[in-house]
């Protein structure tokens, strides 16, 4: 597993604009031929503002239709809690677009987490193309944690970025909370990548990665860089570091 060498790194001057940007990228993605787009969606807080941009001014522009969602990781909690990553997006985004409920596939946080890990290991086969012996995603959208980690791939569980699995349950180092992530290979396998990291308490990790310097060997974000595949980041003028100013 290399480390990064080819990313298309963007620096916006605000959300809006990183949020008008990714919506961009997404129109030209999902105009390519296809009859269906498979998306998974990032966890955290970073994405609801964007989600809420996209669901605002880009109701018609996208075509929501063909777009099939899914999740990079999920906390192992009922859809109804406020820690949830399907709750976050379907508020802030796939509620008011009104996307068909076939076309959304939730991590079930409430199930028993390796019960649940095992059920979309296999939803995902059954759903994505299989290439190079993993689902390859049309498009993985990716957050980055202070300590470097990314979906819930977290530093002191770095076997995850080369498990065969497709997805695994994984423990947040500090508070202990399970959760179910995609794997690094299936990462690395997708056709789009793009991590989005805003605010100034992203810059020292997103500018270790993307510099290759200090600890980035440590950080799981750094080992994502897709084989066959374009990897974007997208940062604000808090998260980037001083060098892509
Ligand atoms: C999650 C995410 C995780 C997140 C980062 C950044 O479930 O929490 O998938 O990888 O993207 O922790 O989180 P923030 O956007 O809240 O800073």
């Amino acid at each position: 597993m290399g480390f990064i060498v080819n990313s298309k790194i963007h620096v916006s001057k605000t959300i809006e604009q990183l949020s008008e940007y990714f919506a961009q990228l997404l129109i030209n993605k999902t105009r390519a031929g296809s009859d269906h787009f498979n998306v998974s969606l990032s966890g955290g807080s970073t994405p609801k503002n964007i989600f809420e941009y996209l669901a605002a001014f880009h109701q018609k522009s996208i075509p929501w239709g063909k777009i099939k969602f899914f999740w990079g990781d999920e906390r192992c909690v009922p859809p109804t809690d406020s820690d949830s990553n399907f709750k976050m997006a379907n508020d802030s985004l796939l509620a008011k677009l009104e996307i068909p409920a076939e076309n959304i596939f939730r991590i079930k946080g409430e199930n028993d987490p390796q019960s649940e890990a095992d059920n979309y290991n296999i939803l995902l086969q059954n759903q994505i193309k299989t290439e190079n012996g993993f689902p390859r995603f049309d498009l993985i959208m990716l957050g980055l944690g202070e300590d470097g980690h990314t979906a819930s791939i977290f530093p002191n569980q770095k076997e995850l970025l080369e498990s065969d699995k497709i997805c695994a349950v994984a423990v947040h180092p500090e508070s202990g909370q399970k959760r179910i992530t995609l794997t690094g290979k299936v990462i690395n396998n997708a056709a789009t990548v793009v991590f989005i990291a805003t605010s100034q308490k992203k810059s020292k990790v997103a500018g270790e990665i993307l510099s290759q310097k200090g600890l980035y060997k440590n950080y799981p974000a750094s080992f994502i860089d897709p084989e066959n595949g374009e990897l974007y980041w997208l940062l604000d003028q808090d998260s980037a570091p001083t060098f892509l100013r």
